[in-house]
């Protein structure tokens, strides 16, 4: 399987603090038959690292990928960013160089909790304009989306892509994103399930409770598409 949105990368972001908790991570991934990490560290937001493109970053996840190697746990980490659509987007897009999902045309985005609706559809048609297809990190954690699950259905039929988080699903992320994560993997409304990890003691990526969780509650999800078939499309830059 693949996991499309985990913050494994160390010390960039609020995921991950260190090498060692990022082996740990890699370990618990390969044990839930996780091969293939998308390392999606925060890009973008006003308080933390900002995560653009960089040589740095580039050697970053060479060396995390060596680390794991040398630590014979079987995953492939994939570069990757999870970027923050804030007022600046047209801005950002135009001058500043961004992690895709492994190099493909898809990108991860998210938004502040309580941000505005209507400048969420105009942020995710920016994105578009700029030949780029946006994935919708965790949806179901927006209080407008919450509030009005139709944004989230026009987005779908805008050929956005909706990725959830595996913490919604299983109602480690608050009552209403449980309800409302729920509601869309049972409406067809998901095209990826992730970790969105950021750690190895919680919000882990261990695909483990939620494989029985889909088993015994969704047996008409089908799990194979949502967490191998669509993100391997998505890494091979493959249409949706
Ligand atoms: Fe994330």
């Amino acid at each position: 399987m693949i996991d499309l949105h985990c913050h494994i990368l160390p010390g960039v972001d609020d995921g991950s603090a260190q090498m060692e908790i990022s082996l740990d991570m890699a370990a618990l991934a390969a044990a839930s038959e996780i091969g293939t990490i998308v390392a999606t560290p925060h890009c973008n937001t006003r308080d933390q690292r900002k995560n653009y493109r960089s040589p740095e970053l580039d050697a970053a996840f060479a060396a995390l990928q060596q680390a794991i190697d040398r630590a014979g746990t079987p995953v492939k980490v994939l570069p990757g960013s999870e970027v923050l659509l804030r007022n600046d987007v047209g801005l950002l897009l135009d001058t500043q160089p961004l992690y895709t999902l492994a190099g493909s045309r898809y990108l991860l985005v998210e938004f502040y909790f309580d941000e505005d609706p209507r400048f969420m559809d105009e942020a995710l048609a920016t994105v578009r304009r700029h030949s780029l297809i946006p994935v919708v990190a965790h949806p179901e954690r927006y209080f407008c989306v919450q509030d009005m699950p139709r944004m989230a259905e026009r987005w779908y039929e805008r050929g956005y892509l909706l990725q959830l988080n595996k913490g919604s699903i299983l109602g480690d992320l608050g009552e209403r994103a449980y309800d409302t994560g729920r509601d869309f993997l049972q409406r067809g409304l998901c095209h990826v399930i992730a970790s969105d990890a950021h750690h190895a003691a919680w919000r882990t990526p261990s695909f483990l409770r939620l494989l029985d969780e889909l088993d015994y509650f969704f047996p008409q999800v089908p799990a194979e598409l949502l967490l191998e078939r669509n993100p391997r499309r998505i890494i091979e830059n493959c249409i949706l």
